[in-house]
């Protein structure tokens, strides 16, 4: 296959007169030639990308309307790379947090009216939404939103517009290709006609476009087959490592997120009622009761003692 990427500098090399470009993971496979020099291409690759600034949500404050008051004093930090989750249950203002930090509370009529958002040094309350994204902080909106009547690639090139070193659109697809192969089998289809899984993963996908140092996931589990759930938490996990991109994601899946995750955070009622280190949230007993149901023998408890201990137990109040 011959090499028709431009510029030199995505090309890895000459191997039996066919050039290798950096992200062409249909050539790597089985030639240890290739698979070595393109991971060689990743780990530089990743020293490039690597995000260097923690996002730290300092005790904000919501209001929808003027009037409704949604979050209650929210403190969230990411560091540089790290994996860190929201959970909590319906209502909890999870989505309301993404929406805070990038810029989209504005079209919902709501507002940040206390606290600091924080980007490294710089401050992002009151920043439109698109200035955000400009900054390196992409969030993957709830509910798969898509240009329907375009095909999956016009999708992630629509994605890629909004970079500005939007030099290599060739190469940024191919890096998505190699992270979703499905998405390079379906790349003319039109999106409109997408499962709910291949919907998930364009609109991951598009994200990485923009070059995100930080993406924010609002519930990529959301309807998916619990199989699907694991491949397209794989891939972030993936996404992650090698990009060296951190990763905010809210979950009711605590299950799914805990594994995924460095550190989490669980909301309710507008509130972080516990926070800690993944490892040790998997080992908490009101988690393990609560949000993976299982009993404290490690058995799985049924459904009806589960709600009768959602009925009964509030996190800490
Ligand atoms: N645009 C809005 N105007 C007024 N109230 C809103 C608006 N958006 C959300 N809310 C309210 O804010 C609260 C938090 O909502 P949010 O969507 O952040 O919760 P969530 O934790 O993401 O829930 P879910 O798990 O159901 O997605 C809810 O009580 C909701 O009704
Ligand atoms: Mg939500």
């Amino acid at each position: 296959m011959g090499m028709h990427h431009n510029p030199p500098s995505e090309q890895l090399g000459c191997r039996g007169g066919s050039w290798v470009a950096r992200w062409s993971p249909r050539l790597c496979r089985g030639d240890p030639w290739v698979a070595r020099k393109y991971d060689m291409a990743v780990a530089e690759s990743h020293k490039e990308l690597t995000t260097t600034k923690t996002l730290s949500v300092n005790n904000i404050e919501v209001v929808y309307n003027s009037v409704i008051l949604v979050l209650r004093g929210i403190t969230v930090e990411v560091a540089p790379g790290a994996v860190v989750s929201l959970l909590g249950p319906n209502g909890a203002g999870k989505s309301t947090t993404l929406k805070a930090i990038s810029g989209l509370l504005t079209a919902e009529l709501g507002e940040v009216t206390r606290g600091q958002i924080l980007w490294g040094e710089e401050r992002l309350n009151g920043l439109s939404a698109e200035d955000v994204v400009r900054k390196g902080l992409v969030q993957v909106i709830e509910g798969r939103l898509l240009f329907r009547h375009l095909t999956v690639e016009e999708n992630l090139r629509v994605g890629g517009m909004v970079y500005e070193g939007g030099r290599h659109i060739r190469a940024d697809l191919e890096r998505v290709y190699h992270y979703f192969p499905a998405l390079a089998k379906l790349s003319k289809r039109v999106s409109g006609y997408l499962s709910g899984g291949e919907g998930q993963m364009l609109v991951i996908g598009r994200a990485m476009m923009a070059h995100p140092q930080i993406l924010m996931l609002d519930e990529p589990s959301l309807g998916l087959a619990p199989l699907l759930v694991h491949q397209i938490f794989e891939i972030i996990h993936e996404i992650n490592r090698q990009e060296g991109v951190s990763v905010l994601i809210v979950e009711q899946n605590a299950r799914a997120a805990l594994e995924l995750a460095d550190y989490a955070y669980v909301m309710e009622n507008g509130r972080i009622v516990l926070d800690g280190p993944a490892e040790q949230m998997r080992e908490n007993e009101d988690i393990k009761e609560f949000y993976l149901g299982l009993n404290q023998a490690g058995g799985r408890k049924n459904y009806r003692e589960v709600k009768h201990y959602k009925r009964r137990k509030r996190w800490l109040g």
